[in-house]
């Protein structure tokens, strides 16, 4: 199949990761730009070394393709995937008002739908695959966060189509780094916090603080009570609003 943007998609009744796929592919040399698209994923991997529980009836898909830049450029990537979510999500069920949380997953009412994980795949030229696991049909039990889905009446096709335009215009816009400052601002606006009391947390450390904004390599700005401004590049992070709004619903 090829979509509206010319990107092929190679579909997968069944396979280990799409990831991982296009890490195979990028060690025979593929380029792409193009979608690894399975029905179901038997080793599905998800942030932090978690799994990605993957049943049919959602989307498990991958966009693998090269970029002029170094693989640093890559980390801003995360931001562009998950602003095309939003975008996705806007655009087919606009009253689920999506919020994304740092760094790139998508939520509905304080819950995940969606996970992304971009990675770095192959050098010279530098590749990228970033991975999209969104909740259609269903949403996995046992997850260590509040899990949803988007509802079984849309199709995992028609999702695919608006993602895929969407990446494609939010990749345009990010220009390999060159239109940071407009992808940052767009996340920014539709971001999870931004201005309140978060707490991250990296192995046994805790810090909390308050949410001031993306730096230019993506890492979270994280304002301590005496001002020290610390930036979070990894772990998890919670919110106060967020919990709030979970034990009130
Ligand atoms: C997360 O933990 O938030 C990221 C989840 C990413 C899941 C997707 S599903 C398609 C692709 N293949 C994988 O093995 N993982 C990603």
């Amino acid at each position: 199949m090829i979509l509206a943007t010319g990107h092929p998609v190679r579909h997968f009744d069944r396979i280990d990761s799409t990831n991982l796929e296009a890490r195979r592919l990028a060690d025979t040399g593929e380029c792409g730009p193009l979608w690894l698209v399975a029905d179901e994923q038997t080793l599905g991997r998800g942030r932090l070394g978690r799994s990605w529980v993957s049943e049919p009836g959602n989307l498990y898909a991958t966009f693998l393709f090269a970029i002029a830049q170094g693989p640093q450029a890559a980390s801003q990537v995360s931001f562009v995937a998950a602003l095309a979510v939003h975008d996705t999500v806007t655009k087919l069920r606009p009253e689920l008002a999506p919020r994304i949380k740092w760094p790139n997953d998508v939520l509905i009412g304080g819950a995940k739908f969606c996970g992304v994980l971009p990675e770095v795949v192959g050098e010279n030229p530098t590749r990228i695959a970033i991975g999209c696991g969104v909740n259609i049909a269903h949403a996995p039990e046992g997850t260590p966060y509040p899990v949803t889905a988007l509802g079984a009446d849309l199709a995992v096709a028609t999702v695919l189509k608006e993602l895929d335009a969407n990446l494609t215009r939010r990749l345009a816009q990010w220009d390999e780094g060159r239109g940071f400052g407009a992808t940052r601002t767009d996340w920014a606006a539709r971001a999870l916090g931004l201005g309140s009391a978060v707490t991250a947390t990296s192995g046994a450390r805790k810090i909390t603080g308050t949410f001031e904004g993306l730096a230019a390599d993506g890492a979270l700005l994280l304002e301590e009570a005496d001002g020290t401004r610390i930036p979070i590049h990894s772990g998890e992070v919670s919110f106060a609003e967020l919990e709030r709004q979970r034990r009130t619903s």
